[in-house]
């Protein structure tokens, strides 16, 4: 642990139940955009609907049950949720009360994820949103996937270095926003003024820009370098015990014919390995289209050079939130100068992106907080992947 680094002692459950909030709404008020988007989702994670009627499904951090609306629509026989944070079981309760998710049968256990104990096996567990950011993800992802049958599915997200980088630069807002002095509220409002324009630059607005600030600005919920948890960690922990199934966004290809393929060929998580690094330009923007990757010739090597850079501005970024001012801003910056130099040309707009930021977040350190950031703003990672996976013993 770095001098930088603390813990939380819960993570995301400190902070929810000191506020007594939970700010992952989705905007629900078209429901069928809604479930349209959720079964994209989890048609790219290789559920369509129909694997999972009549199905027994268990969710850990459902939060305010707005997915699960979406999921108890498949007709699952069986859906039980996990959540230690009163406002959200308060808030799942109300919707299964509403009938709004639905099941043969549903069950929901207020308790730590880490304590929880049960013998009964799922077809399917979800964690959305809540392994990246425990202070022992592996274990953490170990816990939760115990609870699958054999053949069953594990969906849960991940994050990276570089994925992260830009909300990092955002999280580097925290010193001009987060004070003693200030309440709550007035907090959440200036980082709303602040960031809504940046939020506006996406084509579809799925959450409250008072509930995206509260749980990615004044939730400080990356406080360690053990809290980044990617797909590479996640094949780690499992080993041979679960396959690689899925991802959304699916980076990676197999074009194998499948009568080639023998038993010493590498495994569907030898492959997330092999190609893995392949995609980390993708994840640093996701504007970022796949041929220009691969007009820009970038290889494994660049790409780990670019998650290392990455971590040593996520280094940076803890220093500067956990002494909560901008004396560390200059090496944050030439660290942005140096990923910024190794981008090749075609990725341009993430280049000015980079530029407008480091312009502008020396004037938010000298108290110019209105200051408007010009192309940084439509500046966004792939902040966090899904991946599915087969329990396979
Ligand atoms: C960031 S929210 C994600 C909510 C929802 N899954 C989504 O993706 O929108 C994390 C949720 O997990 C719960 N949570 C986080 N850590 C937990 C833990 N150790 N034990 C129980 N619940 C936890 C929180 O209370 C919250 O409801």
């Amino acid at each position: 642990m770095t001098p930088s680094e603390k813990s939380v002692a819960k993570p995301f459950l400190d902070f929810y139940t000191t506020h007594n909030i939970i700010p992952t709404h989705q905007d629900i008020s078209d429901i069928e955009s809604h479930v349209f988007r959720r079964n994209y989702l989890y048609r790219t994670l290789g559920l369509p609907p129909s694997l999972l009627k009549n199905k027994r499904a268990l969710e850990f951090g459902p939060g305010t049950g707005d997915n699960a609306i979406a999921t108890s629509m498949y007709g699952l026989d069986t859906y039980d949720f996990v959540d230690g944070n009163p406002s959200s079981v308060r808030e799942l309760r109300r919707k299964l009360d509403l009938g709004l998710i639905k099941a043969n049968t549903t069950k929901v256990a207020e308790t730590n994820v880490y304590d929880y104990r049960d013998q009964v096996k799922y077809d399917l567990v979800i964690a959305e949103g809540i392994i990246p950011g425990q202070d022992r993800p592996k274990e953490f992802l170990n816990h939760i996937a115990s609870f699958c049958t054999l053949g069953g599915i594990a969906v849960f997200t991940t994050t990276s270095y570089t994925s992260l980088l830009a909300e990092i630069c955002r999280n580097v807002f925290r010193p001009a926003i987060v004070s003693e002095k200030k309440s709550f509220e007035q907090q959440v409002q200036i980082a709303s003024n602040i960031f809504r324009d940046h939020l506006s630059t996406f084509s579809v607005s799925t959450r409250s820009i008072e509930d995206w600030v509260t749980d990615n600005i004044l939730h400080n919920w990356l406080v360690s370098h053990s809290q980044v948890f990617s797909l590479v960690d996640a094949l780690d922990t499992f080993g041979d015990r679960f396959q690689f199934y899925s991802s959304s966004p699916r980076f990676l290809v197999d074009y194998r014919w499948y009568k080639s393929v023998r038993r010493a060929s590498p495994d569907f998580n030898g492959i997330v390995r092999e190609q893995y690094h392949n995609f980390s330009a993708l994840l640093l923007d996701y504007r970022v289209k796949q041929e220009t990757i691969q007009r820009s010739q970038i290889d494994r090597e660049w790409a780990l050079r670019l998650e290392e850079l990455c971590k040593q501005a996520f280094d940076i970024h803890l220093i500067i939130c956990h002494d909560q001012n901008f004396n560390s801003l200059m090496n944050f910056i030439d660290t942005l100068h140096s990923i910024s130099h190794i981008l090749p040309a075609e990725m341009g707009e993430t280049k000015s992106a980079i530029t407008d930021y480091t312009h502008g977040i020396r004037k938010i350190a000298r108290g110019e907080i209105d200051h408007q950031f010009g192309a940084f703003r439509s500046w966004w990672g792939r902040g966090q992947q899904y991946a599915s996976f087969v329990r396979e013993v």
